[in-house]
């Protein structure tokens, strides 16, 4: 079993949409009793909100369904329950290492755009405030490195 966290600010767009791609690639190929999706914000600005709707419009045309209600990552529970913790940005990357102060974790946290095959993103851009095009992007970027999350969980499952 493997347990995956997406972190960015708010837990409304982009680590929602995050956890709604990987749901649907780890449902597709039939690991979804083996690789668990959750996700969380470093702030709580929006704890018990729905994904942001537009988040949840460009998902759908994709035919992902983003059904999170957004909370606000927890650091004595989330650092030891999951496998990986992954940060969409930069900020949230530096947030979560501030939050692990003795580095105990440091292995578990890691930038989503490591796991990129294709896309050439340094880190996944913040588009509560762009329009319709940054949801895109935030979606391409996702699948692509959601990809490559999935065949590395694969290969350690193995
Ligand atoms: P997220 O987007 O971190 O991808 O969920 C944001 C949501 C809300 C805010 C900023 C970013 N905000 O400032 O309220």
């Amino acid at each position: 079993m493997k347990k995956i966290l997406f972190v960015c600010l708010g837990n409304i767009c982009r680590s929602p949409s995050a956890e709604g791609v990987m749901a649907y690639l780890v449902n597709a190929a039939g690991f979804q009793e083996k690789i668990k999706v959750d996700s969380a914000g470093t702030s709580n600005f929006h704890v018990g909100e729905e994904a942001d709707p537009r988040s949840r419009h460009h998902a759908q045309k994709r035919g992902i369904i983003l059904t999170s209600i957004a909370r606000q990552f927890n650091p004595r529970k989330d650092f030891k329950e999951f496998d990986y913790i992954l940060a969409m940005d930069q900020k949230n990357l530096r947030d979560l290492k501030e939050l692990d102060s003795a580095s105990k974790y440091i292995e578990k946290v890691h930038l989503i755009t490591n796991f990129c095959k294709s896309q050439e993103y340094k880190e996944v851009p913040d588009p509560y405030y762009t329009g319709e095009r940054g949801f895109e992007l935030v979606l391409d970027i996702l699948e692509d490195a959601c990809k490559g999350l999935l065949e590395k969980l694969k290969r350690e499952l193995n």
